[in-house]
C-alpha cells in the first residue's frame, strides 16, 4: 500500500501569517525522506492555501509522485498541462468549503470532466477522479477516460460506528468495480491512524492520500522538540 501525504495544512499554515515558513517544499522533502510514496497538494480556484509558485517547485523537487487535485476548468488544465505533475486528480471544489465536500459526480458533469481528462491525457498526465463509492461513478470515470479513481471515504471516516461496517463495505464495492474495469483504485479523505486499518486491508487499493490526521499529529509529535529548541536559544 502506497502513502501520499497531502502537505497543503503546511501551506494553510504559512497563509495564516501570508508569511515565507512553512515551506511546503521542506515538508514535502521530509514526506519523502520519511517513506512516503507521493506528494498531494490541491490547487485551489482561490488559492487560499498552495499557490502556483509551490506547485512550480514541487514539480523540480518531488522525486516519488507528485499529485495535484484540482477542479475540471479550462483555467487548471491550462495550469496542470505547463506545470506537468506526475498525476492529476480531478475534485470538485465549492468557494466556501472547508475541505472537498464529497467526490465529483462525474455523471452530471460529462462534458467538463471528459474535456479536462482529454487534454490531461495529451499532456501526458494519469488522471485520476475522486468519486464517492458509487458503481455507476466508476463506470463514468472509466468513460471519460480516467486511468485512476480516488474512492472518497469520508462517509466512512464520518459515520457512526454502527454505520461504519456498511460505508466500509460500499468502499470495498466500489475498489472492486473499479479493479475489475481496469482503473487503478486509490481512497482517502478523513483517514486518521485510529480508521486506516479496516481501509489498508482492502486489496484493490494500492494508494491512499491522507493530510489532516498526518499535519495534526506532526503538529503535536513535533511541539516539544520546538518548544525545548526556543527554550535552549534563551538559556
Ligand atoms: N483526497 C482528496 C480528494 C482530498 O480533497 C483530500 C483533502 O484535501 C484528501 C484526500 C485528504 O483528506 P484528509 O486531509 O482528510 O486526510
Amino acid at each position: 500500500m502506497r502513502l501520499a501525504v497531502n502537505i497543503d495544512h503546511i501551506a494553510t499554515i504559512r497563509e495564516a501569517r501570508k508569511a515565507r515558513e512553512p515551506e511546503p517544499v521542506a515538508a514535502a522533502i521530509l514526506a519523502e525522506l520519511a517513506g512516503a510514496h507521493g506528494i498531494t497538494v490541491h490547487l485551489r480556484g482561490d488559492r487560499r492555501h498552495i499557490k502556483e509558485r509551490d506547485v512550480e517547485l514541487l514539480r523540480q523537487v518531488v522525486s516519488t509522485k507528485l499529485n495535484m487535485e484540482m477542479a475540471a476548468t479550462a483555467e487548471m488544465t491550462v495550469i496542470a498541462a505547463r506545470v506537468r505533475p506526475d498525476q492529476i486528480t480531478l475534485v470538485p471544489e465549492q468557494p466556501h468549503e472547508l475541505t472537498t465536500q464529497g467526490g465529483l459526480d462525474v455523471i452530471a458533469n460529462r462534458a467538463a470532466v471528459s474535456e479536462a481528462a482529454a487534454a490531461l491525457r495529451a499532456a501526458g498526465i494519469r488522471v485520476s477522479i475522486f468519486i464517492d463509492a458509487d458503481s455507476a461513478q466508476v463506470a463514468a470515470s472509466r468513460d471519460v477516460g480516467a486511468d485512476a479513481i480516488e474512492i472518497n471515504t469520508g462517509g466512512y471516516s464520518d459515520a457512526s460506528p454502527a454505520d461504519r461496517p456498511a460505508r466500509l463495505e460500499e468502499v470495498q464495492r466500489t475498489a472492486t468495480a473499479a479493479a475489475a474495469q481496469g482503473l487503478e483504485v486509490l481512497a482517502g479523505h478523513g483517514l486518521t491512524y485510529v480508521n486506516i486499518h479496516q481501509v489498508a486491508a482492502i486489496r484493490e487499493i494500492v494508494e491512499l492520500n491522507i493530510g489532516h490526521s498526518i499535519v495534526a499529529r506532526a503538529a503535536l509529535v513535533g511541539l516539544e522538540r520546538a518548544v525545548r529548541e526556543m527554550v535552549a536559544l534563551l538559556e
